[in-house]
């Protein structure tokens, strides 16, 4: 038991979070128990059976807390409540405790970057300056020299994630906010030190209700630069306050205390894991590391935007050579003192098949080559709900299909501001928005794909008719089914969880291929990441020591690997 207020590293037995795998469940998506088209809380108790049979250690439970639901729940109005359309405290509670029963853990969403415009904290700050949460947000008056309230008073040029300017004005306050996300998203004073007692107090609450850790919302944004400069402009005339808060003068103070003042008094360790758009390998390395880091892993992006030019909406081709390197880099980088976190999908991302993948042809192929690649990987690997089945991007006809706040905002932009076709702008949301990764969980065939007998509050995708739960449980040769001997290979080998990474060089663009050491032991991975086949010059790809390949039995030579051919051999 570690002395109440002195920070602690976690030793290697503690560290239970290094080998398991982890699975988002998106709660509005995954299973509607009471059919009004939602998804709720004890639909998921209902399906904790099917997650124990994939091999799932750790659920990561998307924000179910009690929200205006502006951007689906990371706008929160009451930390310590659920919402009524996911259910009540009590059927939280239930959760846990099946989850529990199962040898399983779970793990809540962390939004405190941000509350909702609706959190009482914020309706009495932007009442009134006396109040006692006057200061918990950011307020600020308009630059000098203008007329407050009118445009271009903003007190800097950030713009907002979700459009526009990152400051709201207040006439009741005479003073703007700042959100950098959406308006009804004010951003959290966390210089406060009144701020951070209520969220730590909060932590505390949720951890004595019994969770394991939390997933962090963009927690590197937490500690902004106090002088707030204006930033480069980006194309809509905003700026980019990015440099100014994505690594903040007191980030790792802040991260610390929480640790001190959450994590450390406490006997057991939790998985936290931080959100952190922009982070560099070695700020990463810094978070987590094993000594001297506050966090036990965190989220990069690098290697989810390979297939974007700039920002997210422009699309580029990703290069095979890039996304090597970028996962090798990240794997080299954190090393043996860091620790990564492991993910292609979430509910931000478009689905990786339908990006990086080939979701017609080698839908089976690329869907297993790239979750062997990921699963493989030295970290802590993350599978997101209808990702072992293969789910695909969804082909939404018109814009009214859509409901996520980011990609109605950006059509609005993109055709009220930058004059662009209405068609080419639906062309690109069918491609990035995040609503690709929020249709229904597909569990079988019947209409409502067994998610829902209701009306669903986003479309199911149609391929439901055979791309489903029902079609691949317990089917030979399904995603499914490799999704779990993937992870059961990570729960038996430890050179998967402890295994050094090494990456092998084959001369060839379209392989990725590593090795990972422990002892006398070294997996080597060969993965054929393109749709065609490709010869090279290797002749240690033998059938000997073969332990998974998701072509079976294995078509071709030693040297030769199939389009998305993967090979994992055990030596
Ligand atoms: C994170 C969440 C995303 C949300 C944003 C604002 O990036 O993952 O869904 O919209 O933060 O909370």
């Amino acid at each position: 038991m570690a002395t109440p207020g002195a920070a602690r590293s976690v030793s290697e037995n503690e560290a239970w979070w290094k080998s398991a795998v982890v699975y988002q469940i998106y709660p509005r998506s995954f299973a509607d128990s009471d059919n009004d088209g939602i998804g709720d809380l004890p639909g998921i108790v209902d399906q904790l059976d099917y997650l124990q049979e994939l091999g799932i250690d750790v659920i990561w439970l998307s924000p179910v807390y009690r929200s205006p639901q502006q951007d689906n729940g990371y706008d929160v109005s009451d930390y310590q409540d659920v919402d009524p359309l996911f259910g009540t405290l009590e059927d939280l509670d239930r959760l846990i405790a099946a989850v529990h029963v199962r040898g399983m853990r779970l793990i809540m969403d962390l939004v405190v970057n941000h509350t909702s415009d609706q959190h009482p904290w914020f309706l009495a700050s932007r009442a009134s300056r006396e109040a006692p949460t006057s200061d918990w947000y950011f307020w600020r008056d308009a630059r000098p020299g203008t007329v407050a309230g009118e445009a271009g008073s903003e007190p800097n040029n950030w713009g907002a994630s979700f459009g526009g300017s990152a400051w709201e004005w207040v006439p009741e306050r005479g003073q703007y906010y700042l959100h950098l996300f959406a308006p009804s998203q004010p951003d959290l004073n966390w210089d406060n030190p009144d701020t951070r007692e209520a969220i730590f107090a909060m932590m505390n609450w949720w951890l004595d209700r019994g969770i394991d850790g939390f997933r962090m919302d963009v927690i590197n944004f937490i500690s902004k630069d106090p002088e707030m400069p204006d930033g480069p402009l980006n194309r809509d005339g905003y700026g980019d306050g990015m440099p100014y808060f994505s690594y903040g003068p007191k980030i790792h103070a802040y991260l610390a205390e929480m640790k001190r003042r959450v994590f450390d008094p406490r006997p057991d360790t939790y998985l936290t894991v931080g959100e952190m758009p922009g982070v560099t390998p070695e700020q990463a390395r810094e978070f987590t590391d094993r000594e001297h880091g506050q966090l036990a892993m965190v989220f990069q992006y690098e290697h989810v935007f390979l297939d974007a030019d700039g920002d997210k909406w422009t699309q580029r081709r990703m290069s095979i050579n890039d996304l090597r390197d970028t996962l090798a880099k990240w794997q080299t980088a954190l090393g043996d003192s860091g620790w990564n976190s492991l993910y292609w999908n979430n509910h931000d991302q478009p689905r990786v098949i339908s990006r990086y993948g080939n979701d017609t042809t080698y839908w089976r192929e690329s869907a297993t080559a790239l979750a062997t690649v990921l699963h493989l990987h030295r970290g802590t690997p993350y599978v997101y709900q209808g990702e072992e089945i293969g789910m695909t991007n969804a082909p939404f006809a018109a814009l009214d299909d859509f409901r996520d706040i980011e990609s109605l905002d950006y059509y609005a932009k993109a055709v009220g501001t930058h004059l662009e076709e209405p068609s080419d702008v639906l062309d690109t949301l069918r491609r990035r928005s995040r609503d690709n990764s929020r249709t229904p969980m597909q569990w079988s065939a019947v209409p409502g794909a067994g998610f829902t007998t209701g009306s669903p509050w986003i479309g199911v995708n149609p391929n439901h008719s055979w791309l489903n739960v029902a079609a691949q449980r317990g089917t030979p040769g399904s995603i499914y089914e490799y999704y779990r001997a993937l992870i059961a290979l990570r729960h038996r080998l430890p050179v998967v969880v402890d295994g050094n990474f090494v990456a092998v060089h084959t001369g060839r663009d379209q392989i990725y291929a590593f090795r990972r050491h422990l002892g006398n032991t070294t997996l080597t991975v060969h993965a054929n990441l393109s749709d065609l086949p490709v010869s090279f010059d290797r002749d240690d790809l033998t059938a000997r020591d073969l332990v998974l390949t998701n072509y079976t039995p294995s078509r071709s030579g030693p040297g030769r690997l199939e389009p998305w051919e993967v090979r994992v051999h055990v030596l």
